[in-house]
């Protein structure tokens, strides 16, 4: 059975693969109604679960939007509705959810519920965010930068800010498309170490540079993400504030970039916290190329899961 969990553990022909396909659908589709079904429905008679224990606008809306252009039928489920959040097992409820449905998709908190599900599950289960990482969003940065630039392989992508989930699913991709990875963010707020040493021990390309003017510097891509996640305590906010903003992705930093270098931001933002809103509105910025793209690569990945 084919999960998708994490980056790193899928081959790179397939997550190759995975790209070349939503590309492919995406331009078969340009310019129809966003409701025409994909010609050859390849989610006919099939139900996904669209399991939800945290908010989101773009996953929930564009897993939904893509069940439906691949002929499927959408289950979205709130976990504080369902008996999960009573305190029902996680086995149990991905053995019950499997006699229902073809797919489940989940958003949860601990990476540890993901692979609870995915042991006891009898169907394929997608990762869509935990605590530790965000896989569909980087395949949606990849399809976006390579539909933009062509290949992201030998290219310099840096991350700015907080060292979390978005950037440890970089991190899997960096081995995977073999581009090299520098961070730009506090010493308080790297990522684990133990991701970190395990990339470089596969050959990843992983720089640490605390000047965000030299890291920027020759950058491809850079990326940012909210300075406060959806798991962070609200109480670490000033703290965070005083740590970050001297790696707030502005006009001043961008001055020092590439004049074709792409800016991207997984949103939602906090404007003129992270990123100025001159920037995220700025002429190098691809802010909603990639939140379309979560589409088109989701669709190939749900297809990808259900392929033998
Ligand atoms: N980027 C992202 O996952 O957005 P949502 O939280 O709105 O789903």
């Amino acid at each position: 059975m084919k999960h998708f969990l994490n980056l790193n553990e899928i081959s790179t022909k397939d997550l190759k693969g995975i790209l070349k396909q939503a590309q492919e659908m995406k331009d078969a589709r340009a310019g129809l109604p966003k409701g025409t079904i994909d010609e050859n429905q390849p989610l006919h008679q099939h139900i996904v679960a669209l399991v939800f224990e945290k908010p989101s606008t773009r996953t929930r809306t564009s897993f939904d939007v893509g069940v439906r252009q691949l002929g499927g039928q959408p289950m979205v489920l709130s976990g504080a509705e369902m008996q999960l959040g009573q305190g029902e097992s996680i086995a149990d409820t991905a053995r019950v959810l499997s006699r229902y449905v073809d797919l489940i998709m989940i958003r949860t908190f601990d990476s540890d519920t993901l692979y609870e599900l995915a042991k006891y599950s009898t169907v394929p289960i997608i990762n869509g965010l935990t605590n530790e990482s965000h896989p569909c969003q980087i395949m949606a940065d990849i399809m976006t930068f390579e539909e933009k630039r062509g290949s992201i392989e030998g290219k310099k992508v840096v991350w700015f800010g907080d060292g979390n989930n978005v950037l440890n699913s970089f991190l899997h991709a960096a081995g995977k498309f073999k581009f090299s990875l520098t961070f730009s963010g506090p010493k308080e707020l790297d990522p684990s170490k133990s991701l970190t040493q395990e990339a470089k021990n596969l050959g990843v390309e992983f720089y640490i540079d605390r000047d965000p003017y030299s890291a920027i510097k020759d950058a491809d891509l850079i990326a940012t993400d909210t300075w406060i996640s959806m798991h962070d305590d609200p109480k670490v906010k000033k703290d965070r504030r005083n740590q970050l903003k001297a790696f707030q992705v502005n006009e001043e930093l961008m001055s020092k970039a590439k004049t074709d270098v792409l800016f991207m931001h997984c949103l939602p933002a906090h404007r003129d916290e992270e990123a100025t809103s001159g920037v995220m509105d700025g002429k190098n910025s691809v802010i909603f190329d990639e939140a379309e793209n979560r589409l088109h690569v989701q669709k190939a990945i749900m297809r990808w899961c259900l392929s033998r």
